[in-house]
């Protein structure tokens, strides 16, 4: 990775070298001039978490236009072959840096595996590609965000008064680093729980793609299984916090069982207004992107920046040099934290029936 890294600045410096001899007037004798920075991005989905496109693509525009550069943002809509295309197209059309969100590990490192050999620097965003070449890695603490639902299903198990209360996981998907990030970060408060029987282990299944469907019928079987005796539910965002909710309702349970989630996505707040959610993880998506934007925006000009953190690669063995934000849990008490943020917006949330329920929780 650094060797890439130097390898494109040298060239830069070669290209160039003439060119500054002689035109110190001109102003564009840099090494960075023969870089115009062009930014490919792939997004994964737009089902998994609203997310993606509506805070992701918007945040990322933003910080691309401030900047002044040109940028090519594209989703795959969890079509792996889809991604591989995509990315060929972004290559072939003189990216300078690339910015994936994986789909699964395997198809994420052939595509930076592609884009290094062709001078194309690379950026892991958000999910970390296991064995994988990105020369960074802009994300938040994921185990924070695990811990920090872990701890809301905790709190708000005791707020309901649960005695020895059977806890379900809903997981991330299995091809997600994330969600294995996310799951240390809830069993290391959990499990403890488990071990000296204060609550009952139940159902643990992880959710293909993320897959709000699938998560129902997953949550559906898990119900069955238990007989009905699931008290709360650790559900890795609030796409499947949904839909544990959407068959607590039908077995007109809802807000009788706490339900975590995560990204702070409108159905999951107004969840959260209603009493059916009992809390959900902000991730201020804005600095992510802005992170990862000025990274993919200085590598373009041949510039190593030192983001003062590594993450190790648990399969490639390699420190990855990683920038991670500070997530934050959302309770109903916090939910305007979110909408004063710019994330979402008061008329989002407060919309027909959520109108008082806002003037409930403070929001005006
Ligand atoms: C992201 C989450 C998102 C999930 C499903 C994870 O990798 O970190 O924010 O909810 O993917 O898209």
């Amino acid at each position: 990775m650094r060797k890439g890294i130097l390898t494109i600045a040298a060239v830069g410096l070669l290209a160039s070298g003439g060119l500054t001899a002689c035109s110190d007037d001109s102003g564009t004798g840099s090494a960075d001039s023969k870089k115009t920075p062009k930014i490919g991005v792939i997004l994964p989905d737009s089902k998994s978490s609203p997310r993606w496109e509506t805070a992701d693509r918007r945040f990322l525009e933003e910080a691309f236009k401030a900047a002044g550069v040109q940028s090519d943002i594209q989703n795959a809509q969890n079509d792996k072959a889809a991604f591989q295309t995509i990315a060929d197209q972004m290559i072939t059309s003189g990216v300078t840096a690339l910015m994936i969100v994986n789909l699964d590990s395997g198809t994420g490192k052939a595509v930076l595996d592609k884009a290094k050999s062709q001078g194309v620097a690379t950026i892991d965003y958000d999910r970390l590609t296991l064995g994988g070449s990105a020369q960074y890695y802009v994300s938040f603490d994921n185990e924070t965000v695990g811990k920090l639902q872990g701890e809301g299903l905790a709190k708000c198990l005791t707020d309901k008064g649960a005695k020895n209360p059977v806890v379900a996981y809903l997981n991330g998907s299995p091809t997600d680093n994330n969600a294995t990030l996310f799951k240390a970060g809830y069993d290391s408060v959990l499990k403890p729980k488990f071990d000296s029987k204060e609550y009952v282990k139940g159902p643990d299944d992880a959710v293909p793609g993320w897959d709000g469907p699938t998560a129902a019928t997953i949550f559906e079987q898990q119900l069955t299984a238990t007989k009905g005796k699931i008290d709360g539910v650790l559900a890795a965002n609030d796409t499947l916090g949904n839909a544990a909710i959407s068959i607590l309702k039908k077995n007109k349970i809802n807000g009788k069982v706490p339900v975590t989630g995560q990204d702070a996505s409108v159905e999951g707040l107004q969840n959260i207004l209603a009493g059916d959610q009992c809390m959900t993880v902000y991730k201020a998506v804005r600095e992510e992107a802005k992170a990862a934007a000025d990274l993919a925006i200085a590598l373009a000009k041949g510039e190593k920046k030192d983001t003062g953190q590594t993450v190790k690669d648990p399969e490639g063995g390699r420190d990855v040099p990683s920038v991670l934000l500070t997530p934050k849990a959302i309770y109903k008490d916090n939910v305007k934290d979110v909408i004063a943020d710019g994330y979402v917006t008061k008329e989002q949330i407060c919309a027909d029936a959520y109108a008082k329920l806002c003037a409930g929780a403070g929001i005006s």
